[in-house]
Parts: structure tokens; C-alpha cells; sequence
């Protein structure tokens, strides 16, 4: 079997990995994949929103399963494109993707299903939007509509904020048509919670549940990243959440999308806040989470590649999925600096490999036939086990034995996780 993964960061990474356990697997490719994965999969510089390239390169190659990991050529109807041509594809089709691609879309699917999620207002117009935030209750949350690099969510803790956040989007256009229309929401107070899920139009199996640590610094202060690190499983996803999430989230959201005439099929990422009127919809993605990736496929217990197929052909069953008895955390080493200005093409040295250890890599080039950095978020170090304090100190310990100069990461990820525990 051949197969292409369309993306190229260390969710990617972790995607090819996994899929590497499956021995009926030949070759991956990856378009464009990173330097940093060069050993795991061939590298084909067509970029991830290249379409038609990726059409005829998996045409030309004979490929037998693509697997497209990121939002944009999701939302922009790579799958489409590629089952057109008879190349079974795991991922959502552009008309399911609109549930990431569009958040008055995916605002307006939970208030018509009942699903609960933050109160809101969409405005397509400056003026009425301006209105609205001289009264409306503070702090709020303005989001653009479309996709906006992960940056198009502000936090306005107050009416100053939010009226500049209006101005921003509407009328200066930082988001392009991404700001057309923006959501207002009312402002949730809880801890997060991620669960990304198999889903095949109509059965949904979650994985194990993760938590994402956004900020750059420690104690969860200065700007938003891509996330600086992640844990599995997380300990505010009790038995009592994941049961109410299924009931009241999970199934009417996969329901309500095939009512939609866009059932879902594919990696749905729900964000969730668990407030004290229950858990409630942050926000819907059509992918894996980036860097959640890193620690739910490493303790899912499964071929990944059957489950995806599974996903795609519409028989997945609960059964297929198992989820290893263990923790997960990952330590994301960036370059300092980031998420502002930072210098790369430092080289990367990297440790033996180890059991239960894991190096992601997500922003990787090649110079003068080494591997060195070339992105803000340069790879993700992995450990598992059996509680979430080894994991942690695990991946710590397995991070201090890689080297780029100019590195940076957070000193701690996973605190707030096993405070809670305590
Ligand atoms: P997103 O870019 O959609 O992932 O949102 C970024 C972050 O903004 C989320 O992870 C939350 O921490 C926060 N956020 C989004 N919506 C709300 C809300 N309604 N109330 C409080 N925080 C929110
Ligand atoms: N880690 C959040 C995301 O992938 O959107």
C-alpha cells in the first residue's frame, strides 16, 4: 500500500509514525512533510494547499489512501478533489469541513440542534457590531468567521478591547474575508478539555481526552501559540463529563450534521469548556489538534490505518478502538522568540531513540545536508507513562537531551493537570 499524508508539521509526524506499525504499509509520502521526518516518510515539496498538484501526484503515484491532516485544504475541498479521481481519502468533504470552516456555521448548527455552547450574535456589519459591544456584558469573545491562522479569537476583557477587536476584523480586514461576519459570544469560565474522535458519518468513537497549554510562558501568561505542549489524558474529563459530552454533545453534533446533508467523516475535534452549567462547545475542528496529536496517537492501542478506513467506509464500531492504560505528555521546544520574531537554521541534534519516547518534528529544514530549525514551533518530545507525573517527567528528561541553539519551551506543562489531580 501507498499512501500520502497531506500536511507537514508534527501532527503529521505523529499520524506517520502511528501509521508506520501497520506492515501492509509501503510507502508514505509526505506533501510537504518537514526535514525533521525525512526518515519516516519521502518528502514531496507540493505544499498542502496545492490541490491539483496533490491530485495528480497521488494519480501519477498510484496511491492507494490519502490522509489530509489540516484545516485549510480541508475547508477548501482537497478530500473532494481526490475522491473525484477515485483516491479513498480519510477527512472530512468540503460541505462537512464548513463545521471548522465557518464558525456562524458551526455557532448556528448548535443552537438550531440544541447543542450547548457559549450565547451569541453574528453581525456582518461594522456599525450593528459596534453597537452591540457598548452594552453587551464584559468580558466577551469576538471570532472572526473563516479560518484565520488559529489567531482569530480575541478575548476582549474590555469595551476598549472589543471595540478594537470589531474595528480589526471588520473594518481593517487583518483576517481578510475571514472578518467578514464575526461572532460575538458570551465569555465561558471552566477548565478545557479536547476530545478528538473518530467519526464515520453517524458512529462517533472519541479518543482519549487531552489538554492544550496555547500560552507562550509559564503559568499560562503572554500571547497564544499553536500550544506549547500537551497532556493525555486529562483529568477534568471524568467518567460523569464524558458521559454527559456523548449525550448532549457528540452524538447530536454527528447527528445533526448527516440531518445537514454533510455528514461528517473523519478526525472531529471538539474543544470544550467544562463550566459549572456543564460542558459546552468552544470550538469545532475537522482535523487532529495540533499538538494534541502527539500524545493521543501514542497511546491509542489500534491500526490506525483500518480505523481510518473504517471512517471513510462508514463501519466503524466502538470495538475498533483501544486506548492504552497510560499517560501522555509533550514538551513542544520552540524557537525563542516565538510566536513573534525569531531566528532559525540552527542544527538539531537529537537523542537515541528510546521505549515510550517519542520526537515529533514540526518546523524542520535541511542546510548543507544537516537537519536545522526552520519554524517558530520546532518538534514536540513525547513520553509515556503510567500516571501523568512520570510523563511529564519523562518527557522533561528526554527533552533536556535535545540540542538546537536558540531553544526555548515551557517549564510547565502538565502543572495545572496534576493539580487537579491532587
Ligand atoms: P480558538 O482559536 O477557537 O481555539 O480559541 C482560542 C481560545 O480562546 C480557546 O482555546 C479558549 O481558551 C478561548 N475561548 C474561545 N471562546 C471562548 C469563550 N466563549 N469563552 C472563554 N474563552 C474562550
Ligand atoms: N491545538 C489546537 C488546534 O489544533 O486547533
Amino acid at each position: 500500500m501507498n499512501i500520502i499524508v497531506v500536511g507537514g508539521g508534527g501532527r503529521e509526524h505523529a499520524i506517520i509514525k502511528k501509521l508506520k506499525e501497520n506492515k501492509d504499509i509501503e510507502k508514505i509520502y509526505a506533501l510537504p512533510g518537514n526535514a525533521g521526518m525525512a526518515h519516516d516518510a519521502e518528502l514531496v515539496a507540493i505544499g498542502a494547499k496545492d490541490i491539483d498538484n496533490i491530485v495528480k501526484f497521488a494519480t501519477d503515484n498510484k496511491i492507494d489512501f490519502a490522509i489530509v491532516a489540516p484545516d485549510d485544504p480541508l475547508v477548501l475541498g482537497c478530500v473532494d478533489a481526490l475522491e473525484a479521481v477515485g483516491i479513498p481519502c480519510f477527512g472530512p468533504n468540503k460541505a462537512a469541513a464548513i463545521i471548522e470552516g465557518s464558525k456562524v456555521f458551526s455557532k448556528n448548527l448548535m443552537k438550531k440542534y440544541g447543542i450547548p455552547t457559549a450565547a451569541y450574535e453574528v453581525f456582518t456589519d461594522a456599525q450593528a457590531a459596534l453597537e452591540y459591544v457598548k452594552t453587551c456584558p464584559i468580558p466577551t469573545v469576538i471570532k472572526a468567521d473563516g479560518l484565520a491562522l488559529g489567531k482569530g479569537v480575541v478575548i476582549a476583557m474590555t469595551r476598549e478591547e472589543a471595540v478594537d477587536a470589531v474595528k480589526a476584523a471588520m473594518e481593517d480586514k487583518v483576517f481578510g474575508d475571514s472578518g467578514s461576519s464575526i461572532v460575538i459570544e458570551e465569555f465561558l469560565e471552566g477548565p478545557e478539555v479536547s476530545v478528538l474522535s473518530f467519526v464515520d458519518g453517524k458512529t462517533v468513537v472519541p479518543m482519549v481526552s487531552s489538554m492544550d497549554h496555547k500560552r507562550a510562558l509559564d503559568g499560562d501568561r503572554g500571547l497564544n501559540t499553536g500550544g506549547m505542549g500537551t497532556i493525555a489524558p486529562n483529568p477534568y474529563y471524568t467518567d460523569a463529563v464524558a458521559k454527559e459530552c456523548m449525550e448532549k454533545i457528540f452524538l447530536p453534533t454527528v447527528d445533526a450534521m448527516a440531518k445537514e446533508g454533510r455528514a461528517f467523516k473523519g478526525c472531529l475535534y471538539f474543544g470544550l469548556m467544562i463550566t459549572k452549567d456543564g460542558p459546552k462547545v468552544i470550538e469545532y475542528n475537522c482535523r487532529f489538534g495540533d499538538p494534541e496529536t502527539q500524545v493521543v496517537l501514542p497511546l491509542l492501542d489500534c491500526d490506525l490505518l483500518s480505523v481510518m478506513k473504517a471512517c471513510r467506509e462508514g463501519t466503524l464500531t466502538c470495538d475498533m478502538i483501544r486506548i492504552k492504560d497510560a499517560s501522555a505528555c509533550c514538551v513542544v521546544m520552540a524557537s525563542k522568540g516565538y510566536p513573534g520574531k525569531y531566528d532559525t537554521g540552527f542544527e538539531i541534534t537529537l537523542p537515541a531513540p528510546e521505549a515510550d519516547r517519542e520526537v515529533y518534528v514540526a518546523g524542520a529544514k535541511f542546510a548543507d545536508g544537516k537537519v536545522v530549525t526552520g519554524g517558530g514551533r520546532v518538534l514536540g518530545v513525547v513520553a509515556i507513562g503510567d500516571t501523568l507525573e512520570a510523563a511529564v517527567k519523562e518527557a522533561y528528561k528526554y527533552s533536556d537531551k535535545v540540542h538546537f541553539e536558540n531553544a526555548y519551551r515551557r517549564s510547565d506543562i502538565g502543572k495545572r493537570a496534576l493539580d487537579a489531580l491532587k
